[in-house]
């Protein structure tokens, strides 16, 4: 799915339905990224005012964990599991290429319509080599494997825009 900037009416409508009784700010946080891609600067007044919270500890909330993003996702987005079992599979040398294919960095935000994250274990050590694209998991992921795979990520997201 490809998430464009919200405008403020929006962002408000966001927290109105996810900021239900009983809902914590972690909850309500998680539920607006899971719908609009990221959690726009927006919210924070509305969610801070809904939940008798300051500011400054709401914007604390989404800056203190890495999971909150404050801006739209890029088109693609390529998660990398970069721990052990993974490792030892040649995750790194799949990184490097990764980086030569997409002329993009790894954990330096996004560029152009792609965006590098590193991850830590995605729950498929056996089938290491593994990575999400836009939130789909693929193991055993070669350079190879991962041309075909981020060019059909490509096409999709380009039909969907189109
Ligand atoms: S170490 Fe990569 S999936 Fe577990």
């Amino acid at each position: 799915m490809t998430h464009t900037q919200l405008s403020a009416a929006a962002s408000v409508e966001l927290v109105r339905r996810h900021a239900v009784q009983g809902a914590t700010l972690m909850t309500i946080l998680h539920a607006i990224q899971d719908e609009a891609g990221y959690v726009p600067d927006e919210v924070v007044a509305s969610l801070a005012q809904t939940l008798s919270l300051s500011r400054a500890e709401v914007h604390g909330v989404i800056t203190y964990y890495h999971h909150f993003r404050s801006a739209p996702p890029a088109r693609v987005t390529v998660q990398l599991c970069r721990a052990e079992a993974c490792r030892s599979m040649g995750t790194e040398a799949l990184k490097d290429h990764i980086e030569g294919h997409t002329g993009c960095r790894f954990d330096s935000g996004h560029a152009e319509d792609t965006e590098l994250e590193s991850v830590y274990c995605l729950g498929q050590c056996a089938l290491s080599p593994s990575m999400m694209i836009n939130g789909e998991l693929h193991a055993r992921v070669t350079p190879a494997k991962f041309d075909r795979l981020f060019a059909a990520a490509q096409t999709k997201v380009a039909e969907v825009t189109a």
